[in-house]
């Protein structure tokens, strides 16, 4: 039943922030995109809704990235999905990309703190991958979601950091592995993004916003549309021979 005309590509956390440019920058490359988001579906359908007006196909899907117990259910509700409304059964990328970090020193982080950050970035995106590899299709793209916070360090980012680390290894793994496939599986790592992100605080907070610009070499802090194109591209066959590959995109920030 593949579907060999459209490529249709899975987001999580679509609905706001990064994973929202990533949706709307893959559809202009040409994908259908499935999007996903915890508890904010009307942000979420107003996604949808700008990637259908523009004439691809989007849908919207709920999901908690730190409830793996649960991803038995989301693959069997995104099967459906694809064969109902994508008509297919196979999604051409996957990303990685939804969450939220905590901020607390190393001396103060708690241990439920800490979990959360296991939960949301490291066994979300480990078992929710392993989850959806019957629905990718051979040659599929998988972009991992990281941080620049794993090359440089800010105060209170280290339950946070360590798990976007993490992730960065878990890419490499994935790629030798998911080669016998020619499943490609590669890394971005954005800078300070203005999103809602820790409060919005890189976008709402000036003093923190011009220490970044100021330590940029491009001289600003980042937008959502500086991320979407680049994960966009990995996505796509522009990139079908970069692979294992971990891509900061900050405008170089602290270099
Ligand atoms: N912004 C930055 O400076 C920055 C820098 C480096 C890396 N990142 C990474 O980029 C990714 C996106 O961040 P962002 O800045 O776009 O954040 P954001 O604006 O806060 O958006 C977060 C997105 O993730 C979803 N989400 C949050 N927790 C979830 C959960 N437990 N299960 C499923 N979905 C969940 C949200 O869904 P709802 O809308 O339904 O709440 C929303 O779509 C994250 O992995 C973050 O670590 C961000």
């Amino acid at each position: 039943m593949t579907n060999t005309v459209n490529k249709i590509v899975l987001v999580t956390g679509g609905s706001r922030g990064l994973g929202k440019d990533m949706a709307l920058q893959l559809a202009k490359k040409g994908f259908d995109v499935i999007l996903t988001y915890q508890t904010k579906s009307e942000a979420a359908q107003e996604v949808v809704n700008e990637i259908n007006t523009s004439g691809k196909k989007a849908f919207a899907l709920q999901l908690d990235v730190a409830d793996a117990s649960s991803f038995n259910q989301f693959g069997n509700t995104l099967a459906t999905t694809l064969k109902n409304e994508f008509h297919t059964d196979k999604l051409s990328a996957l990303v990685n990309n939804a969450g939220v970090g905590v901020h607390a020193s190393f001396a103060e982080t708690t241990m439920e703190q800490f979990d959360s950050m296991v939960n949301i970035h490291l066994k979300g995106a480990f078992f929710l991958t392993q989850k959806l590899l019957p629905l990718l299709q051979d040659g599929a793209s998988i972009v991992n979601i990281s941080s620049g916070l794993t090359r440089f360090s800010f105060n209170g980012y280290a339950a946070y950091a360590i798990m976007k680390a993490a992730i960065e290894s878990l890419s490499r793994y994935q790629a030798l592995e998911l080669g016998a496939r020619k499943i490609r599986v590669n890394t971005v790592a954005p800078g300070a993004i203005e999103t809602d992100f820790g409060g919005g605080a890189v976008r709402d907070n000036q003093d923190l916003n011009n220490m970044i610009a100021s330590n940029t070499a491009l001289g600003r802090v980042g937008l959502p549309d500086d991320i979407g194109s680049v994960v966009a591209f990995l996505c796509s066959d522009d990139s079908k021979w970069v692979n294992a590959q971990r891509l900061e995109v900050s405008g170089g920030f602290n270099i």
